[in-house]
């Protein structure tokens, strides 16, 4: 198994890391199952990087029917302990406007039916692992101290919102979530930040906000075309900061 300075989960908008070079591809088949597609494996700034595309590379799978368990459990074989969660996002708090780059420090979980844990087989040891803080709190202060170091600019803290998709909100919806206390509001957050504990991988997530969420901001229809348009903008810094994560 060879040593990964770091794995990075692309979410919408985000397919390929840019400036990842001398690509390996890794088809890996898991205990859970297959991955989302294939994993990456390059050399990011002088450093062994992986990355994992959640949707899949041409964005064919819906939030619900992505393997979570499966995309991290490739990253964990392929010798990654360190995973950097890229979720797309549409921001409810004031501070969390489109094309800012937020680093949440809580999760609130809004979706169902979803495979949430490893312990769903039968016979497999059942675990209760501890989510009080539900990003690993020295890999979120590794990343706000890359950001510093490369220039990018990240929010500090935030709650992210997990809701179920693949369509965006109503309007209500948002409001409880924003009196609930949520800043940031995504469709992929959950379950993955709860497997990677159980399943003892360091994991923060790095959001980008693409839109504001329904009823904040301007009020205007959220399009695919402004989600990717914003996502595109917002990750120019993004191979500086990953490669500078990647180093310490
Ligand atoms: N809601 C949920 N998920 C999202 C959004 C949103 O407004 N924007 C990008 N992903």
């Amino acid at each position: 198994m060879q040593q990964i300075a770091l794995a990075v989960i692309g979410g919408t908008g985000v397919y390929n890391l840019a400036k990842l070079d001398d690509v390996q591809t890794h088809e890996v088949s898991t205990r859970f199952g297959q991955p989302s597609g294939p994993v990456r494996v390059g050399t990011l700034l002088g450093h062994r990087v992986a990355f994992l595309a959640r949707h899949g590379e041409g964005h064919s799978l819906p939030p619900h029917k992505i393997n979570y368990r499966a995309n991290l459990a490739a990253l964990q074989q392929i010798g990654a302990q360190r995973v950097l969660a890229l979720n797309t996002v549409g921001g409810i708090g004031d501070d969390f406007g489109p094309r800012v780059l937020a680093c949440p420090d809580q999760v609130i979980d809004y979706t169902w039916g979803r495979i949430s844990t490893i312990c769903e087989e039968e016979g497999t040891d059942v675990v209760h692992v501890d989510f009080g803080h539900p990003y690993t709190p020295m890999l979120r202060s590794k990343i706000l101290a890359a950001a510093k170091v490369t220039g990018v600019k990240v929010h500090d803290g935030g709650c992210y919102g997990a809701t179920q998709g693949p369509r965006l909100e109503t309007i209500a919806e948002i409001a409880r979530m924003r009196r609930d206390g949520c800043d940031l509001v995504g469709m992929t957050g959950m379950p993955e930040a709860a497997l990677a504990r159980e399943l003892g991988l360091d994991y923060a997530c790095l959001a980008i906000v693409a839109n504001w969420a329904a009823g904040c901001g301007d009020g205007e229809e959220i399009t695919m075309a402004e989600v990717l348009a914003n996502v595109q903008a917002a990750s120019n810094g993004l191979p500086e900061l990953v490669g500078e994560l990647a180093r310490g």
